[in-house]
């Protein structure tokens, strides 16, 4: 059967009338979302962007009154069923037995790729998109900035890769610097290479914290750290040699860790790649007359009224922000980029936007293209041992206790691999929570919000999952070949399903733009939310068969979409709980 696309329809309808070709209209009309007051119109056209056109100032009563002139010019037909001007909108109900027919239609062929064939992402460019994220420092704490930037940065990136683009995921590992220098220095005393190869990450913070407190008593310790760091700089390779082996071991655990969250880089860059390079953008800023020194410090003015920041040590060394002015323009010339992230807490903003100044100084035009995707802060985030240092110890926290409390849930069923089960629910929670409110706002994290399975948590997305699957486990697999009557899906709370089915492709569309996981969320909540009373009202088991079928079909949309949303924001779902 030939594909139906409403928005299109409408579209070549109101372009018949409206003499505007209806690419330019698919974006005004959106599908309106279900509502208590339940409207049954599934689709609306804004009047506003055909008014701005003619630029005058519209009371509100000139635009209804055009929407109903408007309204009064279209006409119903196979696809929509009725037409009716709204408030500033024209609205439009689509006839019910092709609405159902076509989103379940939609849903199964697409499978994966549902909301993303859709129209509105036709006319799109493929870009390539380059994302840094996570980017923990080596031999320091993982803090839960570092969770946040992890979890944020998969998402864009899935989300990016989902709809086409070429993604380019970076690690930009904190991996130089002076704790290097103590770590040369101290790791003959406090270090132990058994404990380094079982468990690197913890070991290297703790003789970190060792040699750092030790060479604050005494000054030769200190002294040896310096030289350390002086010979690391210098290349020499002794020095490297240890150097990289903190970094390979460190690396290793780390996608070890990463795996774990179903998360992978491209590439682990850091740094440490960018010493030399560093010398070279100095060199540049020099030459363009942008460097100037003072007390030794080298530093370039960003603006008319004499802001500064430093680009270089007094002894000649790089800083934070000249490496990553380097490697920007290393990213640049080794992929180009369209769209270049940085994902990080917004404490770094203005090191972000320094960074873009400088290279907009440099006269590097493309720096238009680096957006920094600042987040804010988690407050409280403890484990029953304390303070979070590791990535690990999260994750480990988490699945104990979502196997503590699969323990004393009486509901809970029988399934294969509990931990893998609890690891997978104890994620989807920690991401739901992160990813419940806008990125930039601060949250302070309670596990006992975080985890219940009623209320808006990953819990509910993995149960609600789950529930689906298990009926169909009972009522038997949905053959996709057979044509479902849409006649039994006329029930307002199944229409109510459809109706918000409809709406995925605008909230990805979002999402996309905006880099916000929220709108992918809010719409999986009310999905679960629809998909619960509609499972409570319409049965299948005990339904005539072409009923049950028709429901089952429903249902099987519903999980569908909703392992598609739970994917792109990086939970697997389960199938048991
Ligand atoms: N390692 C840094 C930190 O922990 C984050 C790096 C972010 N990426 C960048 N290109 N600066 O704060």
């Amino acid at each position: 059967m030939a594909r139906c696309r409403f928005r299109k329809c409408i579209a070549a309808q109101l372009s018949h009338v409206l003499k505007i070709p209806p690419e330019n209209l698919v974006k005004s009309i959106s599908a309106v979302p279900v509502s208590k007051n339940r409207q049954t119109a599934e689709f609306q056209f804004s009047m506003s962007p055909i008014l701005d056109a003619n630029s005058t100032n519209y009371t509100t009563s000139d635009i209804n009154l055009q929407a109903e002139e408007l309204a009064n010019k279209l006409k119903c037909d196979a696809v929509v069923s009725q037409i009716s001007p709204g408030k500033g909108t024209v609205d439009f109900t689509i006839n019910r037995d092709l609405l159902a027919k076509t989103v379940l239609q939609q849903v199964f062929e697409d499978g994966s790729e549902y909301g993303i064939k859709s129209e509105l992402f036709s006319g799109l460019p493929k870009r390539k998109v380059l994302i840094d994220f996570s980017s923990p420092n080596i031999a320091k704490k993982f803090h839960v900035g570092h969770l946040r930037s992890t979890l944020i940065g998969n998402f864009i990136a899935n989300i990016n890769e989902a709809i086409g683009h070429q993604v380019t995921r970076i690690n930009y590992l904190g991996d130089w610097g002076m704790q290097f220098g103590l770590l040369g220095a101290g790791f003959q005393w406090f270090g132990s290479e058994e404990k380094l190869k079982s468990n690197p990450l913890q070991h290297l913070f703790e003789v970190y914290v060792q040699v750092n407190k030790a060479s604050e008593e005494d000054e030769n310790i200190k002294t040896l750290a310096q030289d350390f760091f002086r010979k690391l700089e210098a290349q020499e390779e002794e020095a490297v040699s240890l150097w990289q082996h903190f970094r390979d071991v460190s690396i290793e655990e780390y996608a070890r860790v990463y795996k774990r969250l179903g998360i992978y880089f491209n590439e682990y860059s850091g740094e440490s790649f960018y010493q030399e390079k560093s010398k070279e953008v100095l060199k540049r800023l020099d030459a363009k007359g942008l460097l100037t020194k003072i007390e030794g410090v080298g530093k370039v003015c960003l603006s008319e009224n004499g802001d500064q920041v430093a680009v270089m040590r007094s002894d000649g060394t790089s800083l934070y922000l000249t490496r990553d002015l380097a490697a920007a323009i290393d990213r640049m010339e080794k992929y180009n980029p369209d769209v270049m992230l940085y994902v990080t807490d917004k404490s770094q903003s203005s090191h972000f936007q320094q960074m873009f100044q400088i290279l907009k100084l440099l006269g590097f035009s493309w720096a238009e293209r680096c957006q920094h995707v600042p987040f804010g802060r988690i407050q409280g985030m403890k484990t029953r041992q304390g303070e979070v240092i590791f990535l690990e110890d999260v994750l480990n926290e988490t699945c104990s206790l979502v196997l503590e409390r699969r323990a004393s849930t009486k509901t809970t069923k029988e399934c294969d691999n509990p931990p893998e089960i609890a690891e997978r629910i104890g994620l989807a929670a920690l991401i739901i929570q992160d990813f419940k409110g806008l990125l930039s706002s601060d949250y302070r994290f309670n596990w006992d919000h975080v985890l219940q399975s009623k209320g808006d948590t990953g819990v509910f997305l993995q149960y609600t999952h789950a529930r689906l699957h298990s009926l169909e486990e009972i009522c038997g697999t949905v053959n996709q070949g057979t044509p479902v009557n849409p006649a039994c899906l006329q029930d307002p709370l199944a229409i109510s399903v459809l109706q918000h089915l409809l709406r995925y492709d605008e909230i990805i569309y979002q999402s996309s733009q905006d880099h916000q996981p929220k709108h992918i969320v809010n719409y999986l909540f009310k999905l679960s939310h629809l998909v619960s009373a509609a499972h409570r009202n319409l049965p299948v088991k005990g339904s005539p068969l072409e009923l049950a079928q028709a429901r089952l079909c429903l249902f099987h949309a519903v999980r569908s979409v909703l392992a598609n949303g739970m994917k792109l924001l990086g939970i697997t779902p389960v199938d048991k709980m």
